[in-house]
């Protein structure tokens, strides 16, 4: 009998399975910012591949692969997308009681269905997973070609509460398929794509922010070294270690600083160049607090830290070719500069406030860009600031889980 009515169901489906909204035309609104500044066709040419740096720095390969730079962007597979396809956990309910979505596993793929019931019948829309952007760290939004251009799917993931969200942006309660992907996202989160007039992106990608994102392109340096095994020193590649604090801190603030507005075709930014050729300055749309697309780079700059010290860049504390998220470990890289001793509070706490610098000069703070927006339930994300300094609230809250060190 159950079997009957799912058939049933699934016949009114089907029979009434139509297109409910066209994939978006193009904006207008975002023509005139990108005017002139797409076409790159034939600034690749030179990229060969993280895969090709693994026979001589098989070391830096096997962990920078674990990295979320290098796992930012992906094909779409049951390995790369962290939501659940399971029955029961593959439902994504709305405020809206006539609006829900489902992701399905079929034969050629993962899809995301926006079903909207009317009274006889029930009208849907699916489109393919195709790629994923996003480590999974927080969270994973996804992509679907639709001939030669990049949507965004209605659904995403925040992995805190390991469920299905709406997209950041998109509107509780109502089924789109038509936001477009402009093509910053990608010089975000990939390490190339190529790009023609009408946000239209060729078959030449690379995904993943990869070794020659930062290295610039290696094509040169591998046939040198490859041909002449016993050169020791480096040629035709960049590294960053030798660059001054500024070109240093430019080579992550491409994608550290906040949104920015290009001045040249995107993915033409090359590493080791000072990243105003290419952009304008970060404007109002630069945000001060610290968020998932925030500005790590304007928060460490207002740091006593960074100003009173010549030589602080981003690789003080991070080495980008490993995962580091022990802040015990992270603490350490305050002893560069400062003793524990430098802190009054260590000095009153003791022994065990010596791992925990971090918990109370570079505290957490909650996303205001990804968050649950459903009417039953808000959750979101934290983040830590960059911006180290004396946090008294925190470093109470801090001190609470604290005993005190006998006087
Ligand atoms: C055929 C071997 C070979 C391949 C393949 C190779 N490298 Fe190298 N690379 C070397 C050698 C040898 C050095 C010099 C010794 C060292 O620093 O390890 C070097 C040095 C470097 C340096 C430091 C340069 C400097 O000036 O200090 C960087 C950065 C680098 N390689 C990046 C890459 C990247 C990125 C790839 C892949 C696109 C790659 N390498 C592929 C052999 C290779
Ligand atoms: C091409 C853009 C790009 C560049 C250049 C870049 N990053 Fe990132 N970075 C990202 C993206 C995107 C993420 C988020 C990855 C994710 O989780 O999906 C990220 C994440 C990180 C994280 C958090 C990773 C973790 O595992 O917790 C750190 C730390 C970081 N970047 C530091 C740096 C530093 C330091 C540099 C410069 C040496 C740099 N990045 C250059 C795009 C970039
Ligand atoms: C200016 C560069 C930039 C642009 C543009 C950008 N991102 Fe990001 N994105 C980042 C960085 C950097 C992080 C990681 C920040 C952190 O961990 O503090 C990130 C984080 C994310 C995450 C969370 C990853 C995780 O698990 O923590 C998702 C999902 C994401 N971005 C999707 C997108 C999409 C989709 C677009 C375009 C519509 C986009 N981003 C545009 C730089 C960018
Ligand atoms: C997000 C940017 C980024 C990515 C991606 C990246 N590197 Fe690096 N790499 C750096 C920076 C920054 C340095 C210099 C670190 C320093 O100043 O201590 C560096 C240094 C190096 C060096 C020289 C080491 C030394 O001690 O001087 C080699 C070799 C290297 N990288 C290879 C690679 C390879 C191979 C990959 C990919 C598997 C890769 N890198 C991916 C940013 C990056
Ligand atoms: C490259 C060196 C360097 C590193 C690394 C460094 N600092 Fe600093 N920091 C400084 C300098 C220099 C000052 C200014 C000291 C002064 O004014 O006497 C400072 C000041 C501070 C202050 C006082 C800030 C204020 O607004 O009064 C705090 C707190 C602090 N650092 C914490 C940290 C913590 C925690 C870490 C590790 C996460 C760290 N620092 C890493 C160099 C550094
Ligand atoms: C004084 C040390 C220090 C310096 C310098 C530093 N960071 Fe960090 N960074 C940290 C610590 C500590 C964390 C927290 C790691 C964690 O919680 O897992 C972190 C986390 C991050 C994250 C992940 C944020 C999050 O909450 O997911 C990004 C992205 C990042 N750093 C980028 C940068 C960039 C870009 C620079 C240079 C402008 C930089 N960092 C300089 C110490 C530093
Ligand atoms: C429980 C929170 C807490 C921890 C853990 C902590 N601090 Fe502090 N720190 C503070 C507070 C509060 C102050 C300001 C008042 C004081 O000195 O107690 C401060 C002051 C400082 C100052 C400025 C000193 C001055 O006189 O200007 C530095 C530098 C500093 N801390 C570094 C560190 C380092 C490095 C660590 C890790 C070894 C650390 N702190 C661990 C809360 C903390």
């Amino acid at each position: 009998m159950k079997l009957g009515v799912a058939a049933a169901l699934g016949a009114l489906v089907l029979s009434s399975l139509y297109i409910i909204f066209k994939t978006g035309s193009f904006p207008p609104s975002l023509l005139p910012r990108w005017a002139g500044l797409l076409a790159n066709s034939d600034a690749n040419s030179n990229f060969i591949g993280p895969q090709s740096c693994q026979p001589c720095h098989e070391e830096i390969y096997r962990s920078f692969i674990q990295t979320a730079h290098f796992r930012t962007s992906q094909v779409a597979s049951h390995d790369t997308i962290k939501g659940s396809f399971a029955e029961g956990r593959n439902v994504l309910k709305t405020r809206n009681p006539s609006v829900y979505f489902k992701m399905e596993q079929r034969d050629d793929g993962f899809y995301q269905i926006g079903y909207q019931r009317f009274d006889e019948e029930i009208r849907t829309r699916s489109e393919r997973f195709d790629l994923v952007t996003g480590s999974g760290r927080r969270g994973q939004t996804y992509l679907y070609w639709s001939r030669n251009r990049l949507f965004q799917l209605p659904v995403s993931y925040l992995a805190e509460r390991d469920r299905w969200i709406n997209s950041p942006g998109f509107t509780d309660g109502e089924i789109r398929f038509d936001r477009l992907i402009e093509p910053r996202c990608l010089e975000c989160h990939a390490t190339f794509f190529s790009v023609q007039e009408g946000f239209e992106y060729g078959n030449d990608y690379l995904l993943g922010v990869a070794c020659e994102k930062c290295h610039g392109a290696g094509s040169k340096h591998v046939e040198l070294h490859s041909a002449r095994r016993a050169a020791k020193s480096g040629a035709f590649i960049l590294n960053p270690r030798s660059l001054s604090r500024e070109k240093k801190i430019a080579g992550c603030a491409l994608c550290h600083s906040g949104p920015l507005t290009p001045k040249r075709p995107v993915f033409s930014y090359q590493p080791g160049q000072p990243l105003e050729d290419y952009f304008f300055q970060s404007g109002p749309g630069a945000s001060a607090e610290p968020d998932v697309h925030g500005n790590q780079v304007a928060l460490l700059r207002s740091s006593r830290c960074f100003v009173a010290s010549a030589k602080m860049s981003c690789s003080t504390c991070h080495d980008v070719h490993k995962e580091q998220r022990n802040t015990a470990l992270l603490a350490q890289k305050c002893m560069q500069c400062h003793q524990p001793r430098d802190c009054g509070t260590v000095r009153r706490v003791g022994e065990r406030a010596r791992e925990l610098c971090v918990d109370c000069h570079m505290p957490k703070r909650t996303s205001q860009a990804v968050r649950i927006s459903s009417a039953a339930e808000s959750a979101a994300p934290s983040l830590r600031t960059h911006a180290i300094r004396i946090y008294p609230d925190d470093a109470k809250t801090v001190l609470k889980g604290l005993p005190l060190a006998p006087e």
